[in-house]
């Protein structure tokens, strides 16, 4: 498998706080990758930095063989790399179709403005989408009176609508009940292995990432610890000193 991702020492400060130093990692075209790390290990602060929402402070970041680092996220977004957040960002006043229709792209207008520009090709992909990940019943719901793990299913799918090369998820399971949970990895294979979807996961359930990636990494006070697959993970005495052995 080719590489689609490739961060070459990456180094990110907060002030006096060292979030990310000197990280190296690749994500495989076509495959599932894992991040893992205690809290405050730098994880979320290394997605921030691929899809360009802060800038770097040292290193590079090829996505597709291209430098990246110094684009603006919304470039990034363009060429296919998006991601979803720790906390679910949707309207909770508008529906769930309304919330896909302006999580495309070409909708940075005013959300008024957004709801007239869609085409029935747009309708009827939100509608296919929101079948995928069960939420068909639900799609004319106010999407704040949704459940918490339907809102992260809903994120899941507004991300789909865009139709990303690489997902970059973080803790897509946080908070979702154990049966939920099935269906969430259930689709997350199923947007990889039928959508060809490449994707990045930061998670904090063992259970859940061990089963779904190929190569996982852990970081461990903003540097990279180990690297290897579930089965090397689990059994790296570095990773169980610092992240497992508290699970
Ligand atoms: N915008 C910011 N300003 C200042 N410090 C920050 C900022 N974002 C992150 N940090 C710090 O950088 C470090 C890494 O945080 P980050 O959110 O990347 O960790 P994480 O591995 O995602 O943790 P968790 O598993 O709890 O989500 C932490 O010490 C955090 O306090
Ligand atoms: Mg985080």
């Amino acid at each position: 498998m080719s590489t689609i991702i490739e961060i070459e020492g990456v180094s990110k400060f907060f002030g006096g706080v060292v979030a990310n130093k000197e990280v190296s990692m690749s994500v495989k075209q076509g495959g599932i990758t894992g991040l893992i790390g205690p809290n405050g290990s730098g994880k979320t602060t290394l997605f921030n930095s691929v899809v360009g929402y802060h800038p770097i402070d040292g290193g590079s970041i090829k996505f597709e063989n291209k430098e990246i680092s110094k684009l603006p996220v919304q470039q990034i977004a363009r060429l296919g790399l998006l991601r979803t957040f720790q906390q679910t960002r949707i309207y909770g006043a508008m529906n769930c179709v309304q919330n896909m229709l302006i999580s495309l792209p070409h909708r940075k207008m005013s959300l008024w403005d957004a709801m007239k520009v869609n085409t029935k090709e747009d309708y009827e992909r939100a509608d296919r989408l929101l079948e995928f990940v069960g939420l068909y019943e639900k799609r004319l719901l106010k999407s704040g009176d949704l459940s918490f793990g339907q809102q992260k299913l809903l994120e899941f799918a507004m991300a789909l609508m865009n139709e990303p090369t690489c997902l970059l998820l973080d803790e897509p399971t946080a908070g979702i009940n154990p049966t939920l949970i099935n269906g969430l990895i259930d689709r997350l294979k199923r947007a990889n292995a039928e959508f060809g979807i490449t994707l990045f996961i930061i998670e904090h359930n063992m259970r859940v990432i061990m089963n779904m990636a190929d190569t996982i990494y852990c970081l461990a006070h903003g540097e990279l610890l180990a690297q290897g697959t579930p089965g090397e993970i689990q059994n790296d005495q570095r990773v169980i000193d610092a992240y497992l052995g508290a699970h």
